[in-house]
C-alpha cells in the first residue's frame, strides 16, 4: 500500500520549499520567536494564502482585538472582511471577552478568557462551521503564562482539537530576547513541528533569521536562512544562508 504525505504550503514565498513542498496536513507546529520577530503577520500569511486557494482558516486572537488584526491584515493586502462574510473565514475573538460595542458584533467570542475549555469549545464551533483546514492560535503563550505546570496537557487537548478535526495549525508561541528555547519544554516536544524566528543585530543593523528546527513526518531544510518582511508580508531567501564566523554572524550564498 503506498501512502502519499498530504502537504499543506505555508504560502511564504521562499519557505516550502525549505520544507519539501509545505507543512505535513494535521501538524500543529509552534512558531516560536521573541518580540517583534513577526510571528504574526506569519500567521496571518498562512491563513489568507489559504483563503485564496479555497482553503477556510480560523485564528484565534489571544493578544489583539479583532478589529485591529483585521485592520493590520489590510495593510499587506489581505482583506479578510469578505471570506468572513462567505463563511470561510473566521476570527475567534478570546481577547475581548465580549466587553466593548466592537465586541458585540463578533460571532465567535470567549467570555472568560481564561477558560480553555470554553476556548475548545468556541474554537471547534468556529471550525466546524467554516469548514477550517488552517488555524492560527496567536498566541498560545497567553493560555499557560501564569501556569506553566499544565502548558502540556493544554497543548496536548489543542493537538486533539486541531488535528482531531483534520486542520493544519500554526501556534505562536513567544519567548524572551535572550531565549534559546521554543516555549518551554511541555509544549515544545508536543509540537509535530517548531519554526523559530529571530531578530539579531548585525553590525548595527537587525536582520531577520528563521530556521526549522523540527518537523515530523517530512525532511526538513536544517540552515538558517534570512528573511524580510515587505508590504507584501514576510519573503524567505532559500538562496541565502547565516553563517558563524569567529564571533561574527554573515550572511552568504548557499
Ligand atoms: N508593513 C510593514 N512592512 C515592513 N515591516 C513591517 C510592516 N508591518 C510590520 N512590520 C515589522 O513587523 C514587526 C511586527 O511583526 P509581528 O507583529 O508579526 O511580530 P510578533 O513576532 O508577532 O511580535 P509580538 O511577539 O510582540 O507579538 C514590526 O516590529 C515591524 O518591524
Ligand atoms: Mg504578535
Amino acid at each position: 500500500m503506498s501512502f502519499k504525505l498530504e502537504r499543506v504550503k505555508t504560502g511564504i514565498p521562499g519557505l516550502d520549499e525549505l520544507l519539501y513542498g509545505g507543512i505535513p496536513k494535521r501538524n500543529v507546529v509552534l512558531l516560536s520567536g521573541g518580540p517583534g520577530t513577526g510571528k504574526t503577520i506569519f500567521g496571518q500569511q498562512y491563513l489568507y494564502y489559504g483563503l485564496q486557494h479555497g482553503e477556510p482558516g480560523v485564528l484565534v486572537a489571544l493578544e489583539e482585538h479583532p478589529v485591529q488584526i483585521r485592520r493590520h491584515m489590510a495593510v499587506f493586502g489581505w482583506d479578510v472582511r469578505k471570506y468572513e462574510e462567505e463563511g470561510m473565514f473566521a476570527i475567534v475573538d478570546a481577547f475581548t471577552g465580549g466587553i466593548g460595542e466592537a465586541a458585540k458584533r463578533e460571532r465567535y467570542v470567549v467570555r472568560s478568557v481564561d477558560d480553555v475549555m470554553e476556548l475548545l469549545d468556541v474554537l471547534k464551533q468556529a471550525i466546524r462551521d467554516v469548514g477550517a483546514q488552517r488555524v492560527v492560535i496567536d498566541s498560545v503563550s497567553t493560555l499557560y503564562l501564569t501556569k506553566p505546570s499544565v502548558a502540556r496537557s493544554i497543548m496536548m487537548q489543542l493537538k486533539r482539537v486541531l488535528s482531531g478535526l483534520g486542520t493544519t495549525a500554526i501556534l505562536v508561541s513567544q519567548v524572551s530576547v535572550t531565549e534559546r528555547g521554543f516555549g518551554g519544554p511541555g509544549v515544545e516536544h508536543a509540537a509535530d513541528g517548531i519554526i523559530r524566528l529571530d531578530l539579531d543585530e548585525v553590525g548595527g543593523e537587525l536582520v531577520r533569521t528563521l530556521i526549522i528546527w523540527k518537523m515530523r513526518g517530512t525532511k526538513h531544510d536544517m540552515r538558517r536562512h534570512p528573511f524580510e518582511i515587505t508590504d507584501k508580508g514576510i519573503v524567505v531567501y532559500p538562496n541565502k544562508v547565516v553563517r558563524i564566523r569567529g564571533d561574527r554572524i554573515q550572511i552568504e550564498e548557499a
